[in-house]
């Protein structure tokens, strides 16, 4: 997805440049074409030496130098996408009102490619109203901005402010550069993972589902503008801050979750593997060792099927099947009046990969293959043209 994508990283004076090594590492791993700017404040932080090593590629830091074409027009021509990471509140201010005083705040200027912001700060300057307007000019001008980690930061204060993940900010890149903001007005109810039924207070059962196809289409939605709730169970990946996150344990706890919040949403993606069975009882002490176990199961609510029956919003299930994915999905999607159903190899539980049919009502079949947070895009493309 990012493979001789030509990004330029334009890196500020905030404490986190540090963890951006990382980041211009993991986007060089992936085939991107990196360049670097730095302010001459980042260099008081880390050595443009590091940056190039990395990237094996430029990494500039003056304005004027006589070695260089005109170096703000050309990278500014070159970029497919500008992400400045971290962003202080200096770059945000400046870019929000046209200051271009050095080589980087001369080439957000200059640019036409989409421009991505990490702020990162210290939780008084994120919410200062000076700040926080300049970031509502940012958006009004088009600039896209990622929303700070809330939790410890390096000044000592706990709050809003933190470097996020590098892994989120590289889904973001690679969601801008193929979209725009094109979900923004929708709203979607998400639920991912796999449940978990009690059996006593030590035991239970569950399912191989990761929750990761389910999470990619809560940040690919999120990410594309839509106002997005995650319902989840088990999850084996961490959920970012921006994405507004409820956990259900069991099938019982997720079904009456997804009914209460089910009004407030134009569209409903169950992505989990809901529990279809749990323990009758759920013995109160852990059960004593013995030569056997009889376990006594009871079917659990079916909550794509009561959707489907009282239906006001779009539906849009997941069927994973052993055998005749193709003829068991049809059918689900028929008998659980469903607008799309998405049939998923059991193979690929677990996985960060997948292959998958998306059916829609007149039985057509589109089929992709990749990373499940590529496929989650192509999911969504399907779910837009519902809404
Ligand atoms: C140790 C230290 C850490 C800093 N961390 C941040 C930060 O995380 N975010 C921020 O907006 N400013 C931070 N600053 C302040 C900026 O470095 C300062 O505003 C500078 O003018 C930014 O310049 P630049 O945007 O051109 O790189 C920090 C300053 C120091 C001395």
């Amino acid at each position: 997805m990012l493979k001789n994508k030509k990004i330029l990283l334009g890196i500020t004076g905030g404490i986190a440049a540090y963890k951006v090594i990382d980041l211009a590492s993991k986007l060089t791993k992936t085939g991107a074409v990196v360049k670097t700017i730095m302010t001459s404040h980042a260099s008081e932080f880390i050595s443009p030496i590091t940056l190039r090593a990395i990237t094996h590629q430029t990494v500039s830091t003056k304005m004027f130098d006589p070695q260089s074409e005109i170096e703000h027009i050309t990278l500014a021509d070159w970029a497919d996408i500008f992400v400045i990471a971290p962003a202080t509140a200096n770059i945000l201010g400046k870019a929000a009102n046209g200051i271009a005083n050095d080589l980087l705040s001369t080439t957000i200027l200059a640019t036409t490619a989409p421009i991505l912001f990490v702020p990162a700060m210290n939780v008084h300057m994120y919410e200062n109203p000076v700040l926080r307007s300049n970031l509502v000019k940012l958006q009004k001008f088009g600039y896209f901005l990622m929303e700070p980690e809330i939790g410890k930061l390096a000044c000592g204060y706990e709050g809003k402010g933190r470097y996020p993940r590098n892994e989120d900010i590289i889904d973001h890149i690679r969601t801008f550069l193929r979209y725009q903001k094109d979900l923004v007005g929708n709203s979607l109810l998400i639920t991912a993972g796999a449940n978990q039924e009690n059996i006593d207070p030590m035991r239970f059962i569950s399912n191989l589902s990761s929750g990761k196809m389910g999470l990619a289409l809560a940040k690919a939605a999120a990410i594309r503008g839509a106002q997005v709730k995650l319902i989840y169970g088990k999850i084996s990946e961490t959920i970012p801050s921006y994405i507004v996150a409820e956990k259900k344990e069991s099938a019982q706890e997720m079904h009456k979750a997804v009914i209460t919040a089910v009004k407030n949403f134009k569209a409903i993606i169950m992505a989990a593997a809901v529990a279809d069975f749990t323990p009758s009882q759920i013995a109160k002490k852990k059960i004593k060792k013995a030569d056997n176990l009889t376990l006594n199961l009871q079917r659990t609510t079916d909550i794509l099927a009561e959707l489907g029956k009282n239906k006001k919003q779009k539906l849009i299930g997941f069927a994973a099947e052993s055998d005749d994915l193709v003829q068991n999905a049809q059918k689900k999607l028929q008998e659980k009046n469903l607008d799309l159903i998405i049939a998923n190899n059991l193979k690929n539980a677990g996985k960060s990969k997948t292959t998958i049919k998306i059916i829609n009502k007149n039985l057509e079949i589109l089929e992709y293959s990749g990373e499940k947070f590529a496929v989650a895009h192509k999911i969504l493309d399907e779910v837009k043209k519902l809404l």
